[in-house]
């Protein structure tokens, strides 16, 4: 067909005909708003629940941080819509998210969006079976934003609200794309978090480990600040994560060694704070000897950025290793086709994938992620959310009146301390990156 390219939809596997942007991350015909076959039958999925004659219909609203997104999916897994506004440009001005600029910016995006999303799925407010919203854990001030909204939206429509916890939709968000059966091992690792667990149910979680202080994405994006990456003119749009990951590229991460955080605790959680201190102790040192300017860069930008990649990448894949080990010792995981999900921000990041791939080989697991497009923060994944919980009919509230958001929000039940006194051994893996 002159004027189109034939493309592999990531979401439907079909072959559309549909125009796609050469450039971007949307390589999926969902932003045309439709799929050319239903997820469910690319997938054998069942269809939907049979006491529907349609299948139900979510709207899903995502404000915890800086992203605005809404989508509407349905009970398939189709995508009928979707739209984001990211604040990224504005926040990376600021050297980092300020909560009321955050809060502002949701304010006056989140009509315009969730009116994006409802126009690209060809449905009116009217056809909802139920509103998804994240509600926790994220910024209060942004919370809010969507929480108020989506409230106004429930009473003017009279549809269920369904409170939604954010990083319970990063985990879920591959069930989207693929068919993967509880339970298997989940590793969230975003900009506000980082955590190891067990996903054993939609809403039932064993949390095996989490940063101790903070996650890797906040740490990619403070040390991407030290090096002044927003002034280098191939990185100047880029979140700190992307922009580290795109300069490692060329540079060599042996001519810095950074030590490993928590080598001596035999647990599975995180610690990245120390690591930065040490990189920024670098960056500092080697500042005043090329004797630079603020904003400027360091003529071995690329090998520290690479050495802090390998680093973090490592110490997350230690701490999954262990995470592994224990699912696999006491029996948590099933003994064949046990899944590693891992999504969030930070999961977009090829190197981090290539080295847990090397775990997963050397475990027996399957290694499964999200499209970076669907890692970080957006609306389809609270609407998939909201169609996971819909379906196992689980807290779908037909009067939220009282409802809060609540900025901390631990996920599932904690069993670190199993985990601590199993003292597992982590032995040593040869990367093969
Ligand atoms: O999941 P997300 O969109 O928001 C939170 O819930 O935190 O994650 C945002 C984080 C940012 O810290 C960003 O720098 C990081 O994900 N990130 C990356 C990459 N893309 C985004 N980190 C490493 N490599 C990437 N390619
Ligand atoms: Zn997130």
């Amino acid at each position: 067909m002159p004027g189109y390219w034939f493309k592999t939809c990531f979401l439907c596997r079909a072959t559309c005909s549909l125009k796609f942007p050469v450039q971007g991350i949307v390589t999926s015909c969902f932003s045309k708003s439709q799929h050319l076959i239903p997820l469910s039958a690319a997938l054998g999925k069942p269809a939907y629940h049979s006491e529907h004659s349609s299948p139900r219909l979510v709207l899903g609203i995502e404000t915890s941080c800086d992203d605005t997104g809404a989508a509407v999916v349905d009970e398939t897994g189709k995508i009928l819509g979707e739209a984001l506004h990211s604040q990224k440009e504005v926040h990376l001005k600021t050297g980092g998210i300020i909560p009321v600029i955050a809060q502002q910016l949701h304010r006056e995006h989140i009509d315009r969006v969730v009116n994006e999303a409802l126009r690209a799925s060809r449905i009116t407010a009217h056809e909802l079976s139920a509103i998804a919203t994240t509600v926790k854990p994220g910024l209060s001030l942004s919370l809010g934003v969507g929480l108020d909204y989506s409230l106004k939206l429930v009473e003017l429509y009279e549809k269920p609200f369904i409170p939604i916890h954010h990083m319970e939709a990063h985990a879920l968000t591959v069930r989207l794309m693929e068919p993967v059966d509880f339970p298997f091992l989940v590793l969230l690792i975003s900009g506000g978090h980082c955590l190891l667990a067990i996903a054993r149910g939609v809403s039932d979680f064993l949390l095996l480990g989490e940063s101790l202080d903070e996650s890797p994405g906040e740490t990619f994006d403070k040390v991407a600040r030290s090096l002044s990456l927003i002034n280098h003119p191939e990185c100047s749009s880029m979140s700190g994560g992307q922009a580290l990951e795109h300069i490692a590229q060329q540079g060599d991460r042996r001519n810095f060694s950074l030590t490993l955080p928590m080598s001596q605790n035999i647990d599975c959680n995180f610690s990245f704070s120390g690591l930065r201190s040490h990189a920024n102790g670098i960056i500092i040192k080697k500042g005043r000897e090329e004797g630079l300017k603020k904003g400027q860069i360091l003529s071995c930008v690329a090998d520290i950025a690479a050495a802090v990649q390998h680093t973090v990448a490592f110490h997350i894949v230690k701490r999954t290793h262990r995470a592994i080990l224990f699912c696999q010792q006491e029996g948590f995981l099933p003994q064949n086709d046990a899944s590693l999900v891992v999504s969030g921000g930070v999961a977009s990041n090829q190197y981090i994938r290539r080295c847990l791939k090397n775990v997963t080989n050397a475990t027996g697991l399957a290694l499964r992620c999200p499209p970076p497009r669907l890692c970080t923060d957006n609306g389809i994944m609270i609407a998939w959310n909201g169609i996971e919980r819909l379906r196992a009919g689980l807290e779908v509230l037909h009067s939220p009146k009282g409802i809060r958001y609540e900025p901390k929000a631990p996920l599932g039940t904690d069993i670190s301390d199993q985990v601590r006194k199993a003292a597992i051994k982590v032995p040593r893996l040869k990367l093969n990156i």
